[in-house]
Formats: C-alpha cells, sequence, structure tokens
C-alpha cells in the first residue's frame, strides 16, 4: 500500500470523489530522522495501512495542508493517541471538532523544521494551501495547486482534465486563475517555492511528478509569473 518514491518518503493512494467526479488522492508520508512519520493529507488508516506504516515508523504528526484535505486527518489521532494534528489556515475554524496542535504557516514546527520547509500560499482563500519541501529527498508536496492526470485516470476524468487544460499536463488547471483573489500576493508565494531546490512533485490527483519538477511547476504558473 504505501509505495516508496525515495528514502524516508512513501504515498498511498486512494479512490476519492469530488464533485461526483473521480479524482483520486495521495497521502504523502514521511519519516524524519528520530523515526517519527508524518501523515500529509491522509488517507483513510485502515488496519493493512496501519501495519505497513508500524513497520516503517511512529506516526506523531497528521497535517491536513489545506481546507479542503482534511477528510480523514480526525481519525488519525484516535487510531494513534501519540500523534498530533495541525491544519491548514481556516482550517481550525472549519472543523472545531480537530484537537489541533496548531496551524501551518510559513514556519514549520520545531517538530520537522529541521528537515521539512513550509509555505502559505497566500491570494487563494478557497484552499489556503500549505505547501511542504522535503530537503533530502527534493520532494515538493503539494494537495491542489498542481495536477498531473495521464492515461490511468478514470475516461471520465480524463475527459475533463482535458477540457481543463490538465490532461497530461502539470499544473494548475484553466480554472485556478479564477480562484487566485491576490495575484501579486500569490505570485512572491510561487517565486519562494520556485528558489527551493525540489526535483520532484507529489500531487494530491494524477501521477507523481518524479523529475523536472521546478521547471514545470515554472512553465504551469508562467502566466502568473509574468504578471
Ligand atoms: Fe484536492
Amino acid at each position: 500500500m504505501l509505495r516508496e518514491l525515495a528514502r524516508d518518503l512513501w504515498v498511498v493512494e486512494r479512490p476519492q470523489r469530488f464533485c461526483g467526479l473521480e479524482v483520486g488522492t495521495r497521502m504523502t508520508v514521511i519519516r524524519l530522522s528520530d523515526g517519527s512519520l508524518l501523515l500529509h493529507s491522509p488517507v483513510l488508516l485502515d488496519e493493512e495501512l496501519r501495519r505497513e506504516l508500524d513497520s516503517r515508523g511512529d506516526v506523531r504528526y497528521a497535517v491536513a495542508p489545506n481546507r479542503f484535505h482534511h477528510l480523514y486527518v480526525g481519525k488519525v489521532a484516535p487510531a494513534y493517541p501519540g500523534a498530533r494534528t495541525w491544519v491548514g489556515p481556516g482550517l481550525e475554524r472549519k472543523r472545531p471538532d480537530l484537537e489541533i496542535a496548531g496551524v501551518l504557516g510559513d514556519e514549520a514546527p520545531r517538530e520537522w523544521s529541521s528537515e521539512v520547509d513550509q509555505l502559505f500560499f497566500r491570494g487563494r482563500p478557497m484552499e489556503n494551501e500549505v505547501v511542504f519541501f522535503h530537503r533530502v529527498s527534493r520532494t515538493l508536496v503539494l494537495c491542489d495547486l498542481a495536477f498531473n492526470f495521464g492515461p490511468r485516470a478514470p475516461r471520465l476524468t480524463c475527459l475533463v482534465a482535458r477540457l481543463l487544460g490538465s490532461y497530461q499536463r502539470f499544473g494548475p488547471s484553466r480554472l485556478d486563475p479564477l480562484l487566485i483573489r491576490d495575484r501579486a500576493a500569490a505570485r512572491r508565494c510561487m517565486e519562494r517555492i520556485l528558489g527551493w531546490d525540489f526535483d520532484r512533485v507529489v500531487v494530491a490527483h494524477g501521477e507523481v511528478l518524479e523529475s523536472g519538477g521546478c521547471e514545470a511547476l515554472r512553465c504551469g504558473y508562467a502566466w502568473l509569473l509574468t504578471g
């Protein structure tokens, strides 16, 4: 179930519908140097997945990185009573039922700041996504700031992705510019992300981009970067 992308980095892929469309979802698992596991955008933890996680390390941190990727985060702490939960800005109001350790921002909590960087992507308030960068594996971890749908996606998803300019084309969809309410702020954030030394990009919907991620992201956001 856990698919290894690099040392101390795995993903778990699961079906997920959004607005009736099968778009899939992906959890990223980062093992920190002390053996603790950070679950980014958790999927439902069934017994088999828990066994696999337990064989890799101690689940201590759960992260819901934006206002949409929170559906299963509340299941982590009951399964792992020592685990603590962080959420993207706004989720603390949307999910008052969650017991949270903190709201994510530009400064990574000290629990993982020596290995993982963060940035709150501003100007896109519908999602309020916090972007993660796992330094040692040179991996950028996104949820909804880019898609990467290919032929493995269901036929209807491929069709919709094609209409939105997202089929076999890494990056944001044609609708994404409409979601950005403060272009200057979003541009500054994208420039900071592109300053990180990453090559691989994990997205929540579509395929992982194994290499060339920095250039692909720059290309996908050229419309934003050039103003
Ligand atoms: Fe998403």
